[in-house]
């Protein structure tokens, strides 16, 4: 029936002497029974000019969501609303001690830690039962007559308040006054239970906002330590790719062919075999057309391997006639024949702890083959006119442009020798079908020209490239080579522009296949010699062509000098002089 009264009636409802012991307990529960509840209830008015305070200090709480700023407005509201003269807002601790969070007699000044004297056990029966616990005197209240504290500060009318938040009980408002009896009204402990709901709920948010930026500031801390990570890491992956790429690139081939340019599959391919065959003695065939870089697989071949200290021994079988070439290859002692005026120490005996090097072994005269065959049955030789046989060591390498093994059908190679020279062959294709390598190599040869230039390495141009990519490139690498360097020298010196390519119109946009002779290639070759002196190596230069091509054009044209020696000794050892002490004939 009470609950259903207007407010202000409930209260004089209750007020009446008669129901007030039946009060229930909201308000009076932690009364004592036969204790009066204090002052006597206060006129509506009062009670109204109460209630607008208490809203003004909802209002107020919920301005701020600092604790420090609610813990005081929550001190100074609760002793203005209770005329009390000392309070205390005690907050639970995590271990369930309670602290003294904020503490104010009635002149608003913080009480110091001497006065800091509350009964605790009141305090705690208020948190403990979550209800107001209201005593008139405490001296004469029959619950606290144990509490030896309450007599000791000589507590009178005291009133505690648990600060209830839906997440427990945060404490309690504790007030009182040292020096009066009845103290407080009953409204006041309405009043104060609504009041410290309010303040449980500002202090909560406030909790909330702390741990929030507490969170948000850790956070922050944990971003920047995560994103420091990051980039030290991002710095690591960089260095560990770069790593990974330099390991790969090493394991891909164990060794370093940086001579060779091109990284296409047909040279990955010969990169693969070199790699299983430059640490074996095995005989190696490199076969090519004229230019494919069959010698520079050879020298990769000997600097790549075990011999790579000794002597590279080279020399051209088509560049002598057979007699010349044997000498050559196998030496003679003095007196051996017309001429042999000293012992000659041979290549194969020269080539001692290295690797001997037979270019164009296609073309090897029929009985220096058969002698070659015996050396490397034997592993001795015997130089022409002696009578003993010197023990030879070396690797051997071979260069041919013609198919031995079709050779051996016809009958110009032996098949013997085929199966001992060509245990391991390397096929370089031609530079029409490795295009792929060309912009590459193109640039390997800008860079190398102008290097010997002594000048800055001017940029190739995209019509230049392309222009390079349309053309056959019946001389392949060499022919290649050839171009680049005639363009780095007749360049603006910037750049070279599709109009410094000098590409021969009629082989431009060429053909498949290997250049055919052209019907005055005879006169050509005449005349380049002619022009020259005689002077192959000149000559051959002149004509676009290696010495050893030169010299093989030379024997199928049949063209031969009219009379006296050739004008170069066509061998690795033609620049030294020819007295010179045969033993000292070293290759590169
Ligand atoms: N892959 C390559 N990388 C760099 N230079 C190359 C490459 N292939 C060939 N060359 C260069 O091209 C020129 C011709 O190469 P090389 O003399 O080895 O060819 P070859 O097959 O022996 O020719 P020939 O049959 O005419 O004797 C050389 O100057 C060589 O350095
Ligand atoms: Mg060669």
């Amino acid at each position: 029936m009470a609950r259903s009264l207007p407010e202000a009636l409930q209260h004089a409802f209750w007020t009446h002497p008669r129901r007030r012991a039946a009060r229930p307990a909201q308000a009076n529960a932690a009364t004592p029974p036969g204790a009066a509840a204090g002052r006597e209830a206060q006129p509506a008015t009062e009670r109204a000019a109460k209630l607008e305070r208490l809203l003004a200090m909802f209002r107020k709480l919920n301005s701020s969501v600092e604790i420090a700023d609610i813990l005081a407005m929550a001190m100074d509201a609760a002793i203005d609303l209770t005329a009390a003269e000392r309070g205390f807002v005690l907050l639970e601790q995590t271990g369930g001690e309670l602290r003294v969070a904020v503490a104010r007699n009635v002149d608003r000044e913080k009480v110091g830690r001497s006065h800091l004297k509350f009964s605790y056990s009141i305090a705690e029966r208020a948190i403990a039962a979550q209800e107001p616990v209201v005593t008139v005197d405490a001296q004469d209240d029959p619950r606290f007559r144990e509490h030896a504290s309450v007599h000791a500060m000589r507590l009178r009318s005291v009133i505690a308040v648990p600060i209830r938040s839906p997440d427990g009980v945060l404490g309690a408002l504790y007030l009182d006054n040292r020096f009066r009896r009845a103290r407080f009204a009953p409204d006041d402990v309405d009043l104060l239970l609504a009041f410290a709901d309010q303040v449980a709920l500002a202090l909560r948010n406030a909790r909330l906002v702390d741990d929030l930026r507490r969170r948000t500031v850790e956070l922050e801390a944990e971003r920047r330590r995560v994103e420091e990570l990051l980039r030290g890491q991002a710095a690591e992956i960089d260095r560990l790719q770069e790593e990974v790429l330099v390991r790969q690139q090493a394991l891909e081939h164990r060794y370093d062919y940086g001579a060779i340019v091109g990284r296409g599959p047909a040279l990955r391919a010969v990169f693969a075999t070199l790699d299983r065959v430059v640490d074996t003695p095995v005989s190696v065939l490199v076969t090519g057309e004229s230019g494919t870089g069959k010698e520079l697989v050879a020298r990769a071949i000997h600097f790549a391997g075990p011999r790579k200290s000794g002597p590279f021994m080279g020399i051209n079988c088509a560049a002598l006639p057979a007699s010349l070439l044997e000498s050559e290859l196998f030496g003679h002692v003095r007196g051996a024949f017309t001429g042999a005026d000293r012992d000659r120490t041979g290549l194969v005996v020269a080539a001692r702890g290295g690797t001997l090097f037979l270019d164009e072994l296609g073309e090897m005269p029929l009985e220096v083959q058969a002698k070659l065959l015996r050396v490397l049955q034997e592993r001795e030789v015997r130089p022409v006119g002696s009578a003993e046989a010197v023990r030879v060591d070396f690797r051997l390498v071979c260069a041919t442009n013609r198919d031995l093994l079709a050779e051996t059908a016809r009958g110009r190679f032996r098949e013997d020798l085929y199966y001992r020279v060509a245990v391991v062959q390397i096929r370089l294709p031609p530079l029409r079908d490795r295009l792929e390598d060309l912009p590459e190599l193109a640039l390997h040869f800008v860079r190398r020209a102008a290097e010997q230039l002594g000048r800055p390495a001017p940029q190739l141009s995209r019509e230049a490239l392309r222009r390079l990519g349309q053309h056959g490139w019946p001389g392949n690498v060499r022919e290649l080579e050839n171009v680049i360097t005639k363009a780095v020298v007749l360049c603006d010196g910037r750049r070279i522009g599709s109009d410094d390519v000098d590409l021969p119109r009629a082989r431009e946009g060429g053909g498949r296949g290997a250049p055919r002779a052209l019907p005055d290639e005879r006169a050509a070759l005449l005349a380049a010699l002619e022009r020259t002196g005689w002077n192959a190596l000149q000559a051959a230069r002149d004509a676009g062509m290696s010495r050893a091509t030169f010299y093989r054009k030379l024997r199928r044209l049949g063209i031969q000098r009219p009379a006296g020696p050739p004008a170069e000794r066509p061998t690795e050892r033609s620049a030294e002089p020819p007295s010179g002490d045969p033993t000292s004939a070293r290759g590169d």
